[in-house]
Parts: structure tokens; C-alpha cells; sequence
């Protein structure tokens, strides 16, 4: 496994590489979730690649930058035993310089939900990725359903400033209750931790009214709204039912609708979501 922290040995290693080049770009703290991306790509191409990297651009001033889990040799241990071939971990200095002035802006699909309760998050997401992709120069990335809007984003991307590359999105790996796995699931204390398994109970709820035949998405989200509503720990910051690509609100069910919310768990942000 090549270690790798300086933008022109990156560079100049992609030159060498033979066959298919696979990419999973993550901010590190790695969980089976990341892993699942790391395997799949492993599978699919011949070379992968996988950087780690906090980026300070898609956190607001009142977000949890400084805060973010960080281990990076827990890191490259289970990245050593999933047979990663690169691992790129550059440094703030180099990735932004002092004389830093360039953005990605995708709208649009940035419009909504995180983008609009976390002004300029995508901005740096774009900016970021473009950054890993240019650097990198992978024929496949690799991305989570869980950030389903970020999927989104990025596809976007890639399509409208014609990038040459696949965006591969991977489902969500989940704790054996339900809970979404993430790095900021560490934040959580026991009781947060048991109280945060409502996300999924009612993402289950909704696809469970689906089934029973409902299709009036203000009837499905009034009723997950209450059962969050019973979990004293948890605040609703917004429960959508969107169209899967354009991420516009949906009056009634179409044959798949993306089911997504941001809930805070005591102090901790999780988001979640289910295709229905
Ligand atoms: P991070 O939160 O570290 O996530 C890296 C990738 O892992 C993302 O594509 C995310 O969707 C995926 N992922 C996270 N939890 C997952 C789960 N439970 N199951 C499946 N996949 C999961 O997302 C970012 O980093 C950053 O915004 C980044 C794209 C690296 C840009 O800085």
C-alpha cells in the first residue's frame, strides 16, 4: 500500500498505474460503511485508491471541523487489510493555499435540504471532489447513498463539466438496528445511541404506509413526524419527499421517492434516508 501526501507524487504515481483506476474519496474515521465503497472498487478495477481528508471548506464556522474524529493510523490499518493499493491523505497547506480562489457551484440540486440548512456545504463538496478528481484521475468513484443529496451533487457535476469518469452510488451499510453507519455516531452517548435508531424506525414507517397504500406524502411525513415527536432527545430539522434526481418536493408518491430528514440527537446531526 503507497502512502501518499504530497499532490505531484499523486500525480506522478497515477502516470504508472496499469488497467482501471478505482477512487473513494473520504474524510477518514472509517467504518464498514467507507469499507463497503473500498471493496467494491477493489472488485471493479484493477488499482484503488482512496483518499483521506477533512476538508475545511464544507464545514460552516459553527460546525464541527476542529471536533471531526480522526485516526488516521486506525485508518490505514483497515485499509492495509482490504488490499488498498494508494492512499492519499494531502495536507490543508497544499490544498489550499494561501492564495486559494477557485469554486465549484452546482445549483439547483443544491438548493434544498442540506444545502439550504448548510450554506456553501456543497460549494466545498464540489470543490473538493473536483480537486480529488483532477489529482486522482480515477475511470470510477465511489459514493454512499447516505448522502444521497451529495450523490446527487456530484453526478450532477460530472455530467454538466463533462468529467471523465463513472460516479458509482453504493447503499447505505446499517448498525444491526437500523442505525446509519457514521463517523459522527462516536458523538453519540449510550442514550443518544438508543434514542437514534428513530431515524430509521421511521423511514420503515413511511415505506410501511407505502405498502398499505398511502400516497399522500403530507399524511406519510405528518405521521413520522409524530413518531419522532415521542423520542425526547431528537428535533426534526426536516423530513422530504423528494423526486430520487432533480430533488424536488413531491405532492404524492411516484413509483420511487426519496425519503430523506436531518434529525439532531441531542447535540449530534445525523442524516438518513430510504429510497421508497
Ligand atoms: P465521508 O463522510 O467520510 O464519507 C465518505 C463516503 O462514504 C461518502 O460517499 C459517503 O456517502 C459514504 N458513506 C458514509 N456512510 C456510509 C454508510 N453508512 N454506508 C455507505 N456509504 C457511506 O462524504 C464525505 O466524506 C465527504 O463529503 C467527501 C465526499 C469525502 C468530500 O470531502
Amino acid at each position: 500500500m503507497k502512502l501518499i501526501n504530497s499532490i505531484q507524487e499523486m500525480k506522478s504515481l497515477r502516470k504508472n498505474v496499469r488497467g482501471t483506476l478505482g477512487f473513494v474519496p473520504t474524510m477518514g474515521y472509517l467504518h464498514e460503511g467507507h469499507i463497503s465503497l473500498v471493496q467494491q472498487s477493489v472488485r471493479d478495477n484493477d488499482t484503488t485508491a482512496v483518499s483521506i481528508y477533512v476538508n475545511p471548506t464544507q464545514f460552516d464556522p459553527s460546525e464541527d471541523f476542529q471536533a471531526y474524529p480522526r485516526d488516521l493510523e486506525r485508518d490505514l490499518k483497515l485499509l492495509e487489510t482490504e488490499n488498498t493499493d494508494i492512499v492519499f491523505f494531502p495536507t490543508n497547506a497544499e490544498m489550499y493555499p494561501d492564495d486559494y480562489c477557485t469554486w465549484v457551484d452546482v445549483e439547483k440540486v443544491t438548493a434544498r435540504l442540506e444545502g439550504e440548512i448548510r450554506p456553501g456545504h456543497f460549494r466545498g463538496v464540489a470543490t473538493i471532489v473536483t480537486k480529488l478528481f483532477n489529482i486522482v484521475q480515477p475511470d470510477k468513484a465511489y459514493f454512499g447513498q447516505k448522502d444521497a443529496q451529495q450523490a446527487l451533487v456530484i453526478k450532477r457535476m460530472v455530467k454538466d463539466l463533462n468529467m471523465n469518469l463513472e460516479v458509482m452510488v453504493m447503499p447505505t451499510l446499517r448498525e444491526k438496528d437500523g442505525l446509519a453507519m457514521s463517523s459522527r455516531n462516536t458523538y453519540l452517548n449510550p442514550e443518544e445511541r438508543k434514542a437514534a435508531i428513530i431515524l430509521y424506525k421511521a423511514l420503515s414507517l413511511a415505506k410501511q404506509l407505502k405498502e398499505q397504500g398511502e400516497t399522500a406524502t403530507a399524511n406519510i411525513r405528518n405521521k413520522m413526524e409524530l413518531l419522532i415527536k415521542n423520542e425526547p432527545l431528537a428535533r426534526i430539522e426536516y423530513i422530504s419527499i423528494t423526486d430520487t434526481q432533480t430533488m424536488e418536493e413531491l405532492p404524492a408518491l411516484a413509483s420511487k421517492s426519496l425519503v430523506s430528514m436531518a434529525v439532531r440527537i441531542g447535540k449530534t446531526r445525523l442524516i438518513d434516508n430510504l429510497i421508497i
